[in-house]
């Protein structure tokens, strides 16, 4: 496998590179060190959000990456996500210019619905009395909207369900190309994985080292994942994502440390061999 992991196919037939840059809780004040550090080190792909309150400084690091000709803006894969507040038709385009405007770019690679979650606009807080019922075949046909336009060159969702991705199949013209969820050895979602299979929707793995410091996971402590890191000779953290591509989907590991965003990066000339591969099954999972 090796070195063959290092994109997937989307059915809109674009090139996902399979290790993007988690930007969520990166503080402004680093991001842009963060990002240009993991440019320079060869990531391709950079997983940002509205909600993460920090694209207008990562657009600065792009614009600065593109101006010193270290790549392309046809080098990168750029994701963005629609936040709650902006589900509504109108509200969709607005939102995705604004976020076009925040990272400078004239396009994104990947525009997503971040929740299944509908909340009033203008609201801020992630509470009961801001929540309204989603009407996602009507935000979906906005979304749709703007993939004919070129500015998202692919739409997807996250934080869906199969249910859910059943539901938005049966309406869509243009279906997801991805579903972005968390999943990582304590939470690998088998069924999920294969009903998105089966319908051609490529899985994004966030949170793929189970988020230490904010879900408390200690999948990087398990004893499977540390056993086969010992055997490899890697770390617990390039052995969970390595997993993760060798399951078929891509991963996004969040960092601003330097030497953590390198190492992350390190999963490409080896492979997991088969029968380590199996020991994952042995991994408690998340309730
Ligand atoms: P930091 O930004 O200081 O490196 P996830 O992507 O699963 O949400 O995990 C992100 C969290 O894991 C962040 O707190 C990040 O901190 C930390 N992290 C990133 N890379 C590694 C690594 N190689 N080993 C341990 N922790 C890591």
């Amino acid at each position: 496998m090796g070195k063959l992991i290092q994109f997937f196919e989307l059915n809109t037939g674009a090139k996902i590179p399979s290790i993007g840059l988690g930007t969520w809780q990166a503080e402004p004040g680093v991001v842009v060190k963060a990002i240009t550090t993991a440019i320079q080190v060869g990531y391709r792909h950079i997983d940002c959000a509205q909600f993460y309150d920090n694209q207008a400084e990562i657009g600065s690091a792009l614009k600065k990456v593109f101006d010193d000709g270290v790549v392309k803006r046809e080098d990168l894969w750029i994701t963005s996500k629609l936040w709650c507040t902006d589900h509504a038709p109108e509200d969709v385009p607005k939102a995705l210019d604004k976020t076009l405007q925040d990272l400078q770019l004239d396009y994104l690679d990947l525009y997503l619905i971040h929740w299944p979650v509908r909340m009033k606009s203008g609201s801020v807080e992630f509470k009961n009395e801001n929540l309204i019922q989603p009407d996602i075949p009507s935000t979906w046909r906005a979304m749709e909207a703007l993939y004919d336009s070129g500015k998202a060159r692919a739409i997807g969702v996250r934080n869906f369900s199969s249910k859910k991705l059943q539901d938005l199949l049966d309406i869509a013209r243009v279906p997801p190309a991805v579903n972005q969820v968390e999943l990582h050895p304590g939470w690998q979602q088998p069924k999920l994985h294969a009903f998105c299979e089966s319908k051609g929707i490529h899985i994004s793995g966030y949170s793929p080292l189970g988020s230490p410091e904010y879900l408390k996971s200690d999948i990087l402590k398990n004893p499977v994942v540390v056993e086969i890191a010992e055997k490899l000779g890697k770390t617990p953290a390039q052995v969970a994502l390595r997993w993760g591509l060798q399951s078929g989907h891509s991963v996004l590991p969040k960092s601003t440390n330097e030497s953590r965003i390198m190492g992350n990066f390190d999963v490409f000339d080896w492979s997991i061999q088969e029968e380590l591969m199996a020991k994952f099954s042995e991994i408690k999972q998340a309730t």
